[in-house]
């Protein structure tokens, strides 16, 4: 039997700050604004709350490129803004997480400025630098962002190893004196108060032993770093101090994001003593996408439906994974997770009782309890991210044309998850009163909190009701501890699954198509506890199910 944990049963709720809402009308959401935001957030019955980035940064990766670990950034506040923060969010029964970003650190970080003034000094230790080969970098890796993932250091012929931007400085974990700042700092933000962290590109920590070229896989001579990481050995004895030296003394709640884990290595990251509480599950995500944007896969019903059942399978006897629709790194669920967007609201409230209902931490991302969809951007000028330049670029660079460039940077931008939150059908959406930072999609004028709230059949009321139901101490033993079943899998573009647990069973069950149907019940219904339907009809032994219908009951054991 697994030890019970505080978080198990837990909903989070990730906030982007930057696009959550702006107080002080600079158009850039910030801290105070986060604060007047908190009893939406305690109505919506979320209880853990993750900021992305509020560090001080040049915002060359939106604050994924810290300067100062040790401040906040101005754009969002002060540190007395951010104690603030905290004793609100306590006040409230809020748990908070910051993010912690230490593959890297921003190349405006003191430790980098001085590695640049000194190569051979003490600071050069803190990152890979190595000598060029014949006016060349060491070898041909190429960042996640585009382009080699070294960069030559001005007026030498050495290299420093980036694997994001070259404004993210890789640090190097194999110098101790690294690592005890690193803890260091982490400690002191646990000592505020915080209660733990989400962790970023944690397994980028550990590289090859060789810096060497590999096979190229593109046009460019370059090869991806992800290929490079799988012969990455030992980070299990970096994570297990990392853990020893800060999180385990202050019983921290950690979520690591981890696209690169080796087989079998689940049970070390979240296992009974893994180095985590939980880890993403990006099963999903990772099916979807291709070597760039444009190889990316269209998922379809049955591909979701078989790639969901396989993440609860590998978590099962293990532990618990984090189950997202969307974050600020990936396309809007509600327009991702559809091939054609249906546009509608019962369609988003049905991917909403898959993914808030399944084994594991349901994490919300801001504005998908609205039903926000993608952006539509007519010009590649409209888009900010970083990453979506170099994946258009590559796009053009491959042949595509740059109207097709720009379809593909429009699905996949990560921008589309960044664009200011939906308050109100005011003017900006009630995000700013000023002009904001990126362009507020032009649906907020129908999908908005204001109008949601008012409205007992909006998407929002039903998410408040999902996550009442997920929280109900009369089902909170199938929901958390139950197992995870698959149900009714031969039926297509049916997905649903059973909750089984010692109190009951409950049966999710999902009409994953515009059309309607019939679906023949090999169960006996006990109590419908939520629906996106107007009614659950149950005839000679057949269910009906909407367009997008969801069905959440009970059923007797079998
Ligand atoms: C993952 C973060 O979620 C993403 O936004 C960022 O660009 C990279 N890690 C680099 O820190
Ligand atoms: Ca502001």
């Amino acid at each position: 039997m697994m030890e019970k944990k505080w978080w198990h049963n837990k909903v989070m709720y990730q906030i982007y700050p930057k696009s959550f809402f702006d107080s002080n009308g600079d158009g850039i959401g910030d801290l105070q604004g986060i604060i007047q935001k908190l009893d939406y957030l305690k109505e919506l019955g979320v209880d853990i709350l993750w900021l992305s980035p509020v560090y001080e940064s040049p915002m060359i990766d939106q604050g994924y490129d810290i300067s100062d670990y040790y401040n906040i950034n101005p754009d969002f506040g002060s540190m007395a803004d951010m104690e603030l923060l905290i004793a609100e969010a306590k006040k409230r029964g809020f748990y908070l997480l910051m993010d912690l970003v230490i593959n890297h650190c921003s190349s405006e970080h003191e430790w980098f400025k001085r590695a640049m003034e000194n190569p051979e000094g003490k600071y050069g230790e803190y990152f890979y630098i190595r000598e060029g080969k014949e006016g060349n970098p060491p070898c041909n890796w190429r960042s996640y962002f585009g382009g080699s993932a070294w960069e030559r250091i001005e007026g030498t012929d050495r290299y420093y190893l980036h694997m994001f931007a070259k404004e993210q400085p890789d640090l190097n974990w194999e110098n101790e004196e690294v690592r005890r700042e690193l803890y260091k700092m982490i400690n002191w933000w646990l000592e505020k108060g915080i209660d733990g962290f989400r962790i970023d590109a944690i397994i980028n920590i550990k590289k090859p032993k060789e810096f060497v070229s590999y096979e190229a896989d593109g046009e460019d001579g370059l090869c991806s770093v992800h290929k490079v990481l799988e012969d990455a050995q030992g980070i299990g004895e970096f994570l297990t101090e990392l853990k020893r030296e800060t999180f385990e003394k202050h019983d921290a709640f950690t979520i690591a994001e981890v696209f690169d884990d080796k087989e079998g290595e689940l049970p070390l990251f979240i296992g009974e003593n893994g180095y985590f509480s939980t880890m993403f599950d990006f099963t999903i995500e990772k099916a979807r996408s291709g070597k760039a944007w444009y190889e990316d896969k269209k998922l379809y019903p049955e591909d979701i439906k078989r790639l969901i059942f396989q993440g609860q399978k590998e978590s099962e006897a293990v532990g618990f994974r984090a189950n997202i629709i969307e974050n600020h790194d990936e396309p809007r669920g509600a327009s991702s997770m559809f091939v054609k967007d249906p546009k509608c609201d019962a369609s988003v409230k049905m991917l909403g009782t898959i993914s808030v209902l399944l084994r594991g931490v349901p994490v919300i991302y801001q504005g998908q309890e609205i039903g926000m969809k993608n952006m539509v951007f007519t010009d590649i000028s409209e888009v900010d991210d970083i990453s979506s330049k170099a994946q258009y670029a590559l796009a053009l660079e491959n042949g595509l044309t740059k109207e097709e460039a720009l379809a593909v940077v429009g699905e996949r931008t990560r921008d589309n998850a960044r664009t200011p939150f939906q308050w109100s059908d005011e003017r900006e959406a009630g995000f700013t009163d000023g002009a904001p930072w990126l362009k507020v999609n032009p649906n907020y004028t129908e999908i908005n909190v204001r109008k949601q709230e008012a409205d007992a059949d909006s998407v929002l009321s039903y998410y408040r009701k999902l996550i009442a139901l997920r929280k109900n101490p009369a089902y909170q033993d199938i929901f958390v501890y139950g197992t995870f079943e698959k149900a009714y899998e031969e039926a297509e573009n049916v997905l649903a699954y059973y909750r089984k647990g010692d109190t009951g069973t409950v049966l999710v069950v999902t009409n994953y198509q515009k059309e309607p149907r019939k679906l023949r019940l090999k169960d006996t219904v006990g109590k419908v506890l939520l629906t996106n339907q107007r009614d659950v009809k149950i005839e000679d032994g057949d269910m009906y199910l909407d367009s997008f219908g969801a069905v959440v009951c009970t059923v007797e054991e079998r």
